[in-house]
């Protein structure tokens, strides 16, 4: 049932375009500027909104962070993200013209629908975006739209992440087009990085030897730092989340303008710092941090934008261009350095010790 792969991450990894073109599927009008997610928000649902606020957990997380950055652009409205477990029991409030998005792969976390909970007893408007049909969460919100990106069984998410991203993406190009605050043109632009999407991680997942020899070479590593600014923000606290959770190194992900503010004291030549150098993601500032930090002395890998070149790296992986989605694209070879981390250490990757695929406690 793996289908000749050792672990379902890997077989997950590698799944990665064939789940974004389920995603994708029948869903992007490109000509017209415009996306059909199957959700027929009521009338007047979207105009009056004044505030989008995401809530989720982990991987999910960080895939709403990505959005919630796109949103801003796309939905011409407020686009904020919260922990689900502190979003519950917050003291903030929440407006009833707030749409409240739960991101979710399982559709069961209990933190989730705790805030899920929280905000329809406020009064708010609620959505979620999951991958599983019939799922608790899809009973308590006003609308869903699902990522298909097929059955998950790895503990670490991974394909679910892009396939998330790109639902949300989609998401924000409906909501923007509904309440007349994007254009045709820019909407387009969009949609036609998201077409590009499946194949680029293709070209990614085709590299997968020279992220191996990567994994082999900085294995023993003391800590791992991840870097990124803007869009590669989430893509590195992801990546470190990922390496964290299957190999049991240390690893941490930062916004790199924080580095010089604390975290440059840990760093030291064992501590090799993983850069998200692509467009969305302000590589040239980013370099200059990376630049810091190889000034003490440590490695640096970076996932850099095709065609750009950065010649002081110990390696460098090629992102092809896609504008909007590069970022989601580089977090592709981050899941492969952290699953050969892992399995160069002879972990049990699908199963990480004291984690569970789904989390139904609060
Ligand atoms: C990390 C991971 C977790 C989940 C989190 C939320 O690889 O899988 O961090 O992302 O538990 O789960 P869902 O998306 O099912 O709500």
């Amino acid at each position: 049932e793996k289908g000749g792969y050792e672990h379902y991450m890997r077989k997950e990894i590698h799944e990665q375009p064939t789940a974004l073109r389920q995603t994708l599927a029948g869903r992007l009008d490109v000509d017209a500027g415009d996306v059909d997610l199957d959700v027929s928000f009521p009338p007047g649902f979207l105009a009056d909104l004044e505030e989008i606020r995401i809530v989720a957990c982990g991987t999910s997380y960080y895939a709403g962070r990505y959005a919630a950055q796109l949103f801003e652009d796309l939905a011409g409205v407020r686009a904020t993200v919260e922990i689900a477990s502190e979003y519950e029991f917050g003291a903030g409030r929440t407006p009833d013209r707030t749409l409240v998005v739960a991101v979710t792969q399982s559709g069961e976390t209990a933190d989730t629908l705790g805030a899920i909970r929280r905000a329809n007893a406020a009064g708010a408007r609620t959505f979620a975006v999951t991958n599983t049909l019939g799922s608790t969460v899809t009973r308590e919100v006003d609308g869903t739209a699902f990522i298909r990106a097929g059955p998950e069984i790895g503990v670490a998410a991974t394909k679910t992440f892009a396939s998330q991203v790109a639902t949300l993406a989609m998401l924000g190009v409906a909501i923007g087009r509904d309440r007349g605050a994007l254009a045709a043109a820019d909407a387009r632009s969009v949609l036609e990085d998201l077409q590009g999407l499946p194949g680029a991680v293709q070209q990614v997942l085709d590299e997968e030897q020279r992220v191996r020899e990567a994994a082999r070479e900085f294995q023993d590593s003391e800590a791992f730092f991840f870097v990124g600014r803007s869009l590669g923000v989430p893509v590195a606290l992801e990546g470190a989340l990922k390496l964290k959770e299957i190999s049991y190194d240390h690893a941490e992900g930062f916004a790199a303008g924080e580095l010089k503010h604390g975290p440059l004291a840990l760093v030291t030549p064992e501590t090799p710092v993983i850069a998200v150098l692509t467009d969305g993601a302000r590589a040239d500032e980013t370099m200059n941090n990376v630049t810091e930090a190889q000034t003490r002395g440590a490695p640096a890998l970076g996932c850099v934008s095709a065609g750009d070149e950065y010649d002081t790296l110990d390696a460098s992986f090629d992102v092809p261009d896609v504008g909007v989605v590069e970022p989601l694209v580089a977090n592709v070879y981050l899941q492969l350095f952290a699953y050969h981390v892992a399995n160069e250490k002879g972990r049990p990757i699908d199963k990480p010790r004291n984690l569970a695929k789904s989390v139904t406690v609060e």
